[in-house]
């Protein structure tokens, strides 16, 4: 039941915290993260030329920051395929072709479909699945469980943010089989991964009230774009998502170097723009291309909120709100920038009065094809 919160999605986000500890747990040994359910499978992670991730939605987004953080610290060629798009051409695949899919609730029909398909073509499949027992995992070679807890709002959150735990956690345990992860690398990432849960909660409790205030002022608001980087893009993609699904505000996700091929035209005075700041500590020429992107659509006119890095001064004279977040590693980022973009929806939904747990035409589990 809902223990006191106005919907399941407002409860299932401030779980956020639990959600990533949960998964985390039981799978660090000391300095290095060890899977126990992949025991065994040291071969095959060895012999892989390729990994394909396969999903739909939300969990899409977590495939592509997963497929950021496996290529980093596993060395090996990752492609993120919609399910829906995967089994109706003819990929590249066999015995060589890791297909990892990801799934909240085990059943969505167009992922199973994609992962018979690429068993039936000699693939080797893991699925990364919320739910114990379901028909994806039954249908997998192997099976990593993302520890969230049952999810009820039909908006995925809490199981997004395990299933970036999870990949997270894939890389680094595929990174040590492989010997391509210094064990000073593996080392500060267990560090970073064992202090998320608290950067989470720091999110939660220093934002969402800054936050709410502020899609309330915006409940009139027709779109509203997000623009991210490397890791950003994919979290840019999820803002957008969370406000199209509960809001029914026109929404739209860029990767930000992508403003100058089209979708800066849509710039006019008053836009409101969402934008994902890389930190300036893991790559000081990422963040300045995503400043000067700032400018640019400043100079237009866009109203532009910023998600970025506590102490990132370089945003302040062109941000129309900022929104902090404490400082953590370059791929771990996700897990706290998404944060405010979730309550951003939730707020901008629940001042516009709609259901945020029961969106019209849409259903939890998606079981048809
Ligand atoms: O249960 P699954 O993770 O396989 O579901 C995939 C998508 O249907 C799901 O993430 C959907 O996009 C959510 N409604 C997003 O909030």
């Amino acid at each position: 039941e809902k223990g006191g919160w106005p919907s399941f999605m407002a409860k299932e986000v401030a779980e956020q915290p639990d959600a990533v500890a949960n998964t985390i747990r039981g799978r660090i040994q000391g300095d290095a993260v060890v899977i126990p359910e992949l025991d065994g499978l040291d071969e095959l992670f060895i012999g892989i030329n390729r990994v394909i991730i396969t999903a739909c939605g939300t969990a899409s987004y977590a495939a592509l920051v997963g497929k950021y953080a496996i290529e980093q610290w596993a060395r090996v060629p990752v492609d993120v395929e919609l399910a829906h798009e995967f089994r109706y051409r003819d990929p590249v695949i066999g015995d060589d072709t890791l297909v990892v899919s990801i799934s909240q609730s085990g059943e969505t029909m167009d992922t199973l479909m994609a992962v018979k398909y690429a068993r039936e073509r000699g693939a080797r499949t893991l699925s990364v699945c919320n739910t114990q027992g379901a028909t994806i995992p039954r249908e997998s070679d192997a099976v990593v469980y993302t520890h969230a807890g049952p999810e009820v709002a039909v908006a995925s959150t809490k199981a997004f943010s395990a299933q970036i735990t999870a990949l997270l956690l894939l890389g680094l345990h595929m990174g040590r089989v492989r010997g391509t992860l210094t064990s000073a690398v593996a080392s500060d990432a267990v560090a970073e991964l064992q202090s998320l849960p608290e950067k989470v909660a720091q999110v939660l409790a220093e934002e969402t009230e800054h936050v709410s205030q502020l899609a309330g002022w915006m409940a009139d608001t027709r779109s509203v774009l997000f623009l991210g980087r490397h890791v950003g893009f994919p979290i840019a993609l999820e803002g957008a998502l969370k406000l199209k699904e509960i809001s029914y505000i026109h929404a739209e996700g860029f990767a930000a170097g992508e403003l100058k091929h089209g979708p800066i035209a849509l710039i006019e005075p008053g836009q409101p723009v969402f934008v994902i700041v890389p930190s300036p500590r893991h790559s000081s020429l990422v963040h300045s291309k995503v400043v000067s992107n700032i400018q640019e659509i400043r100079a237009r006119g866009a109203r532009v909120i910023v998600v970025a890095e506590e102490g990132d001064a370089a945003v302040l004279p062109y941000a129309d709100e900022v929104i902090r977040i404490p400082l953590t590693g370059a791929l771990f980022e996700p897990l706290l920038a998404v944060v405010p973009l979730q309550i951003f929806a939730m707020a901008l939904a629940t001042a516009k009065g709609l259901d945020v747990d029961q969106p019209r035409n849409l259903a939890k589990s998606v079981t048809v094809e």
